[in-house]
């Protein structure tokens, strides 16, 4: 059903957490930024609340959602119990993008937030703006991103109202987002670490932290959910639905320096333009301007994943706003923050990548 969604402005803060917090408590749905991409909240108690999100997104009701809490403390409660190498990691990484999948204390949220499972994925978000909303509001917020489902996360407010103006209650504009990429859900079993989704914290974060005590385990980046079941691997439910992509057909050209990355990018390009298709690039800054197509989004300097992580949903929605019709996007290496950015850029592709 098509209804107002209320709009406040970075600079009318108080007032729109004040008014985005009494919302949620009453059962609505409200839009908000973290420090990784928008969410969009609701009760997590509260059934009709939680199946709001749902039908907002067009989401999946098997597809569990992420609890949000306000410190580490509130989000202990959501859980039946934590584990040393559990404890560790909330130490390291909260608040910030890290989603752990804990087992769930019975009877605190919604069968719907968890798709009926006994676990339940939590984290506590860096970012103060969503920390003072889930504070005021009082309970829980389970929060997918805030995106219509199958299109980019949304990294800005503008992005959330382009795909759920009329359908949510509000959104609280914080900003450009600042990690860019979703939070990392990790999932211990006896010990071991599983990256059920690559992300904001990185794979070498996570090492660090556990020291010699646990190691990273991680699904091969292509491994379906098959693979993941057969080597006995935890799964996220997430991970079998395309996700991230444009409306064009995309390719990811990885693997080899600049310069040949950029040779083998541009004829990509050529290929497809001589066939009449409006062709968008995704490019470092230094190759950036010697590209012929009919756009070029600039992801940052080659040397910074970082900025190309926070800066790649919003190039893919500008490749859609501009019929483009198929984009390349040059990759980066995996390692750091670029796994992630790999991860989302493999998804969107759907995994056409093209090593030089
Ligand atoms: O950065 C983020 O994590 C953002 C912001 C808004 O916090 N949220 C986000 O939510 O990306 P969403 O719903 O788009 O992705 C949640 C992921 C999905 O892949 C889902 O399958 C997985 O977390 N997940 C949720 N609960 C789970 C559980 N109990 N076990 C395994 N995976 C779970
Ligand atoms: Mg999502």
């Amino acid at each position: 059903t098509t209804h107002q969604t209320i709009y406040w402005p970075p600079e009318r803060e108080n007032e729109g957490v004040r008014e985005a917090a009494a919302l949620l408590a009453a059962g609505g749905v409200v839009a908000f930024p973290t420090e990784t991409v928008y969410g969009l909240g609701g009760d997590a108690r509260n059934e009709a609340a939680v199946e709001r999100i749902f039908a907002a997104k067009g989401r999946p009701s098997d597809n569990p959602l992420i609890v949000h809490a306000a410190s580490a403390e509130e989000a202990e409660a959501l859980a039946a119990e934590i584990g040393p190498a559990e404890r560790r990691l909330m130490d390291a990484f909260w608040p910030g993008p890290l989603t752990l999948v804990l087992p769930a204390r019975p009877g605190v949220v919604s069968a719907r937030v968890t798709a009926g499972l006994d676990t339940v994925a939590v984290r506590v978000p860096g970012h103060e703006l969503a920390r003072r909303l889930i504070a005021a509001a009082g309970c829980p917020i389970a929060a997918p991103s805030a995106n219509r489902s199958g299109r980019p996360s949304p990294t800005r407010a503008g992005h959330v109202l382009e795909d759920l103006n009329g359908r949510i209650d509000g959104v609280l504009d914080g900003g450009p987002t600042g990690v860019g990429v979703e939070s990392t859900v990790v999932r211990i079993v006896d010990g071991a670490a599983h990256v059920l989704r690559p992300g904001g914290v990185t794979a070498e974060q996570l090492e660090a932290a556990l020291g010699g005590e646990a190691h990273v385990a991680s699904p091969a980046p292509d491994a379906g959910d098959a693979a993941a079941a057969d080597a006995g691997a935890p799964r996220s439910p997430g991970v079998k639905y395309s996700h991230y992509a444009p409306k064009g057909v995309m390719v990811v050209v990885a693997g080899g320096d600049a310069a040949r990355v950029r040779a083998a990018a541009q004829e990509a390009a050529d290929a497809q333009r001589s066939r009449g298709l409006r062709v968008g690039v995704l490019a470092c800054d230094e190759n950036a301007p010697a590209y012929r197509a009919d756009a070029v989004l600039r992801l940052g300097p080659r040397a910074e994943p970082e900025r190309a992580a926070q800066a790649l949903y919003a190039a893919l929605r500008e490749c859609d706003e501009l019929g483009v019709g198929f984009i390349v996007a040059e990759g980066y290496p995996e390692r750091g923050i670029g796994a992630a950015l790999m991860n989302r850029m493999r998804k969107a592709a759907g995994g056409r990548i093209h090593y030089v």
